[in-house]
């Protein structure tokens, strides 16, 4: 298996699948990203697939997991290029239905893609998707750090996909995917949250909507997982942590 490619669940029916394809054209900026693979009874959902420059390669390390015309849903957390740049391709080359904040969708159309009929928008409170005998749940995480922004729970694997929360700037390792010592990983987190994220509290807003969860995992785009104690700990990291319009004197 590529090293690039993570086996996050697995119970023979129900697997969670994480990449770990960056842009090598542009490794100097060293925006490690990662992206997700839900495959339930050979039907599959994939999460934030990236920019055009990886498509290539994730279609085909996909493809190892799930018919691609069994993509089913195709789920953006927000409307960055690192996120939702390849819609146009994940168009042409799937059935899918799109999932996103009905606030991006128009905009979508500056990647190329037109197929408006093909998306399924999520208002801001929004939504529980059945999948199989599961669910998943869009979970709102505004402006954290997009203005219209979703995380995803699978009920199965209790896995959060937590999109640009948690995001870390460092180079994922081949043999681990998961923080290993919080304090350490703290400073890789801070600077990242400190700017982009809206504010504490909207920080502690998706933490208690979380906190309501079952939750085994902590997925992000970019960067190391959070698992166990790393876990609580990110969570309580989070709750406390001062950022964006909380340092407004400093940006105006
Ligand atoms: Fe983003
Ligand atoms: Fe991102």
């Amino acid at each position: 298996m590529d090293n690039r490619e993570k086996i996050l669940y697995d119970n023979g029916r129900h697997k969670y699948v994480m990449f770990s394809f960056d842009d090598e054209t542009h490794e100097d900026s060293f925006l490690s990203v990662n992206q997700y693979l839900i495959v339930q009874n050979g039907v599959g959902v994939l999460i934030d697939p990236g920019c055009e420059s990886i498509f290539d390669e994730l279609f085909e390390a996909v493809s190892r997991h799930v018919e691609i015309s069994k993509i089913k849903f195709i789920f953006l957390s927000h409307q960055d290029p690192d996120v939702s740049g390849s819609i146009a391709q994940w168009a042409i080359s799937t059935q899918a239905k799109f999932i996103m904040s009905s606030l991006w969708v128009r905009f979508m159309s500056h990647y190329g893609f037109m197929e408006m009929d093909r998306v399924m928008a999520l208002s801001d409170h929004g939504a529980k998707l059945r999948f199989g005998k599961e669910y998943l749940e869009f979970i709102p995480a505004h402006f954290l750090h997009s203005p219209g922004n979703f995380t995803l729970y699978d009920s199965k694997s209790k896995i959060v996909f937590s999109g640009d929360i948690g995001a870390a700037i460092v180079p994922v390792p081949t043999d681990y995917k998961h923080v290993q010592n919080f304090e350490e990983h703290k400073q890789a987190l801070h600077g990242f949250h400190k700017r982009y994220m809206g504010s504490n509290k909207l920080c502690r807003a998706w933490v208690s909507k979380i906190e309501q969860l079952d939750v085994s995992m902590i997925a992000p785009q970019h960067g190391l997982i959070f698992e166990d104690e790393k876990l609580g700990e990110f969570l309580e990291w989070l709750k406390e942590l001062q950022c964006g319009s909380d340092f407004m004197k400093d940006l105006y």
